[in-house]
């Protein structure tokens, strides 16, 4: 992270914008584009999903990409700092404002809001690919594709917009299925922020927008964007690759005789299903327990079964008519070849149900302290030993209550406080035992699914090779040479 300078940095709270430019900005993109600090309520834009922001001075909302290079102009003239920010339900902390100020930049902090970026949505069925502005909910664009039979299937608990889910690179629960989205962006189109200051000139807006599939005509700028946290550029609409929904989907719940037999199990099912497996979230009992309790009229599958299993797991099958039916082949074959204590089929709806009430139950069951990690899928066993151990003796009023995305690697490994909240050095403890057990010893990654933020800043500068971060930031002198894009402590 940039080094802070608390003493000396202007209070954030004190960074304010001349009237009569904010004035001029509602002039130019329209009633209603621009919410003042002081004046207007911005709460909804600085409250994220977990934890909270700092100060704004203004909230921004342009409609069109036009406005948006309005936007960044003054930004980089008048001298203030944009934080592009969709739903805001990222959880890194990155597209909210800082609490603390973040270097010596003394600058003014401004939310430039993507949800006025919401016409047109063009579909294009037969090709499968809808191209997106910026400012679109993912429910709003799969509720305009269902009738089609057609949707975008990156699946997860909150509802991002879709520039958003480019400049984080949004995973899921579908991701063994359908991949991040990465593997779904074809093309996109950006405002960078490289005015010009003695005349003004510019930004660039990159134009990668496409339709195809097949294009391999040299680099990509689309691929910079992807995980960018909004630093190289702000994202103003997005071409996705879409997906059949599929006719029929199924949901069993196992009890996998313990941890490693969930991947067992997963290695079985992804034999007897190829291509049909949707999803496969492991739950640890802890987990489940937390949220039965927690959750009204949540029950565990298992009843009062003693022991409880140590984890249960959801798998999913998707794909044409008759895939209920191998998929209850197929859970009937993991019974047989002992790796499981005992197997249901659920409907879908049931099923899901319990896998999202789990963050919900463990908010309630204490504070919790999330961390989202992914190993090799050969390691989770070992790194979920490991952390337990460790953090038994480092941090001990942690309660560890892990769930994830199993057959991606990924874990959220979830600490939960139920006797008052952890202090600075409980936090710190457990960071650094979840992270560097990941990482150091199990080659895996501390942001598996949420990318990079203020929250992940250091062990980005900690993990990433020195060249890779002078190319990075050679790239970002190109494309925001002032620094007014992204949170002010983005590293790259
Ligand atoms: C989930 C979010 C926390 O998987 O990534 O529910
Ligand atoms: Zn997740």
């Amino acid at each position: 992270m940039e080094e802070t300078d608390g003493e000396t940095a202007t209070p954030l709270d004190d960074r304010l914008l001349d009237d009569r430019l904010l004035d001029d900005l509602e002039d130019a993109l329209g009633a209603g584009s621009v919410l003042r600090a002081g004046r207007d309520v911005l709460d909804r834009y600085l409250e994220p999903a977990r934890g909270r922001g700092g100060p704004a001075a203004a909230v921004l909302r342009p409609a069109t990409t036009a406005q948006v290079c309005t936007v960044v102009r003054r930004a980089v003239l008048d001298g203030f700092r944009l934080l592009p920010q969709g739903a805001n339900t990222g959880l890194v902390g990155a597209s909210v404002p800082p609490t603390v100020p973040s270097g010596s930049d003394p600058r003014p902090i401004v939310v430039l809001s993507t949800e006025r970026l919401v016409d047109p949505i063009e579909v294009f069925a037969d090709d499968r690919v809808a191209i997106v502005p910026a400012g679109v909910r993912l429910s709003t664009l799969n509720d305009r594709l269902a009738p089609l039979g057609l949707s975008l299937p990156i699946d997860l608990g909150a509802d991002p917009c879709l520039g958003a889910m480019v400049a984080t690179d949004t995973g899921g629960a579908r991701m063994l299925a359908h991949g991040d989205m990465r593997r779904r962006v074809l093309g996109v189109e950006a405002v960078l922020a490289d005015v010009e200051l003695t005349n003004g000139s510019g930004p660039t807006v990159i134009d990668d927008l496409t339709r195809l599939r097949k294009d391999n005509t040299g680099p990509r700028l689309t691929s910079l964007m992807v995980g960018s946290g909004g630093a190289f550029g702000v994202v103003t609409r997005v071409a996705v690759e879409l997906a059949r929904v599929p006719r029929e989907s199924a949901c069993g719940l196992l009890a996998p005789v313990d941890a490693a037999a969930a991947l067992d199990a997963l290695r079985i099912l992804e034999d007897a299903l190829g291509p049909l497996l949707s999803a496969y979230e492991v739950v640890s009992d802890t987990a489940l327990d937390l949220a039965v309790d927690h959750i009204d009229g949540l029950r565990s599958p298992w009843g009062d079964r003693s022991p409880a299993p140590e984890v249960m797991v959801l798998v999913e099958a998707a794909g044409p008519i008759g895939t209920a039916e191998v998929l209850a082949d197929a859970v009937a074959a993991l019974d047989d070849a002992g790796v499981v204590d005992d197997a249901v089929l659920v409907p879908t709806d049931r099923a899901w149900h319990l896998r999202h009430s789990i963050t919900e139950g463990l908010a309630r069951a204490g504070t919790v302290v999330g961390f989202d990690v992914s190993v090799p899928r050969s390691e989770l066993v070992a790194f979920r030993d490991d952390v337990r151990e460790r953090l038994a003796t480092t941090v001990p009023r942690a309660v560890v209550a892990d769930f994830g995305h199993w057959a991606d690697g990924g874990t959220h490994c979830n600490l939960v406080f139920t006797g008052g909240p952890p202090g600075d050095s409980e936090r710190a403890d457990a960071r650094r035992v979840v992270f560097g057990t990941a990482v150091d010893d199990h080659h895996g990654s501390y942001s598996a699914e949420h990318g990079i933020g203020p929250h992940n800043a250091d062990w980005w500068i900690r993990t990433t090779p020195p060249g890779d971060r002078a190319v990075l930031r050679s790239l970002r002198e190109r494309c925001d040479p002032h620094r007014v894009l992204g949170h002010p402590a983005l590293p790259f």
